[in-house]
């Protein structure tokens, strides 16, 4: 019997459920309140708000703990790969080695697109941003798989789109690159990992393949295990609003990038490097940036710090923190943003301004280092986020259906004009 909680307003009480999660955050259940008082709640940017119960991903942002089915971030982090986190944010299990197998042999076998989307690619700017070239060509993905606009959740009708969409956002983002450069397209080879085929599509040239070093796979397949999924976020919530109307898988993790572009979400990947870039180039003092991003009358924001749910350290800007040193040490490269990076974080962990606001490093405060490392250019940091992000999008589609959840429809509280009467034009 679930513990009950009682509003009350204006001389009437109603007694309304409460639903307590297995890591005992409790939720009170207000499905029946403007039915039964004619109010709504209103909580602007959902703060407040569960949209949905889920078992994909748990986050306590007072601890920094983020795990995906149950297992620890920094577990997955150190022993998993991407195609297994992929696939255990798919399917609630860590796979057997027959199922690890055929998942990816159905990764490897899908990698390749339809020779008609090439075309696509050749109408787009060289400038066009890679994150509205991939939203556009995830739709058009779809055009050559009407077979499988479906709602389905299980089975082939599911797996095959889940595949194909996980393994084909490869060449897309890889293609979208080589577009920009005046470059051919490069095709999937069958022999290399998932993250080593991608890099092999990003880089290699016609009579030089592109061969990454050990270290250089293995920072971008941890990048990818850390972005897989994050509970409600922007993006996800959009690819859950947009499926709610039942949308297909593709139209919806194409919205899903959209979301995912703006600067306060993934494309603060981008606008880390940027903001470093510029007080690197520009002999910004990391003191006057603080001061700067403290002052209200500033635009300027410590980009890559603050988040919605972590109030405490983001546990993948730890790991990526651990990782960069790494990778900058095997490729035997400095990088002076990483310094000012340390410098910023070491100022603001110690200023009233960030420890008042729970702001600390996010996922994106160091990733875009990394990335920029291995030699991703910025412009595709906020893609690699959304080929990460892709397995959570569908997964989180996909519980969707399971639970049969109506379309989402908010509601608003209106604040406009009362009813006026129409003034013609003379009387104006
Ligand atoms: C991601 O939700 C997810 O899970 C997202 C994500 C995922 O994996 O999907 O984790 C990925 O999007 C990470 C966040 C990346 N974005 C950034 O790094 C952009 C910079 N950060 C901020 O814009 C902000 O912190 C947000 C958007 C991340 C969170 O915004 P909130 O929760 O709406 O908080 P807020 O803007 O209301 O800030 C609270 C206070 C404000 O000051 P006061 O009005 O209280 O005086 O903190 C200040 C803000 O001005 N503040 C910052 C700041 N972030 C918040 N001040 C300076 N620099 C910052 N970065």
């Amino acid at each position: 019997m679930s513990k009950k909680a009682t509003l009350q307003y204006d001389g009437q009480s109603l007694e309304l459920d409460t639903i307590v999660g297995t890591e005992n955050e409790t939720g009170i259940d207000i499905t029946q309140l403007r039915a039964k008082t004619g109010m709504i709640t209103l909580d602007p940017g959902y703060g407040n708000t569960g949209s949905c119960t889920s078992d994909i991903t748990f986050i306590n942002g007072e601890k920094g703990i983020l795990r995906y089915r149950g297992y620890a971030i920094e577990e997955l982090a150190e022993k998993s790969s991407f195609m297994e986190t992929a696939f255990l944010v798919l399917y609630g299990h860590l796979p057997a080695k027959e199922e690890l197998e055929t998942f990816e042999a159905g990764i490897r076998d899908e990698a390749y697109l339809h020779y008609g989307m090439k075309s696509h690619f050749e109408g787009f700017p060289d400038n066009a941003p890679p994150m509205a070239v991939l939203s556009s060509m995830l739709n058009v993905l779809s055009c050559y798989n009407t077979e499988l606009l479906t709602t389905a959740t299980k089975g082939p009708a599911f797996e095959l789109p889940a595949s194909r969409i996980i393994s084909k956002v490869r060449a897309i983002a890889a293609w979208a690159y080589r577009t920009s450069q005046g470059k051919p397209f490069m095709a999937p080879r069958t022999d290399l990992s998932y993250s080593g085929n991608f890099l092999h599509m990003m880089f290699s040239q016609q009579f030089n393949l592109y061969e990454p070093l050990p270290e250089v796979e293995r920072a971008l397949d941890l990048f990818l295990i850390l972005h897989a999924d994050h509970e409600q976020n922007c993006s996800t919530s959009t690819v859950r609003m947009v499926g709610s109307s039942h949308a297909s898988l593709f139209s919806a993790v194409s919205a899903g990038v959209g979301a995912l572009w703006g600067p306060l979400h993934g494309g603060a990947n981008c606008e880390v490097i940027k903001m470093l870039e510029r007080i690197h180039e520009e002999g910004i003092s990391p003191r006057a940036f603080v001061e700067k991003a403290k002052d209200k009358n500033s635009p300027e924001k410590l980009m890559g710090f603050g988040h919605r749910v972590y109030k405490s350290f983001d546990p993948r800007a730890k790991i990526l923190k651990g990782q960069v040193d790494n990778v900058l040490k095997a490729l035997n490269i400095s990088d002076p943003l990483l310094d000012i990076a340390y410098e910023l974080e070491e100022m603001a962990r110690s200023e009233d301004y960030f420890i008042e606001r729970n702001l600390y490093p996010n996922v994106d405060f160091y990733s875009g280092i990394l990335l920029r490392a291995i030699g991703i250019p910025v412009d595709m940091f906020t893609v690699l986020f959304a080929i990460g992000r892709m397995p959570g999008w569908i997964a989180n589609w996909r519980e969707m259906h399971v639970q049969s959840l109506r379309i989402s429809r908010p509601r608003q509280i209106y604040t406009g004009e009362i009813l006026r009467a129409y003034t013609p034009m003379d009387k104006r």
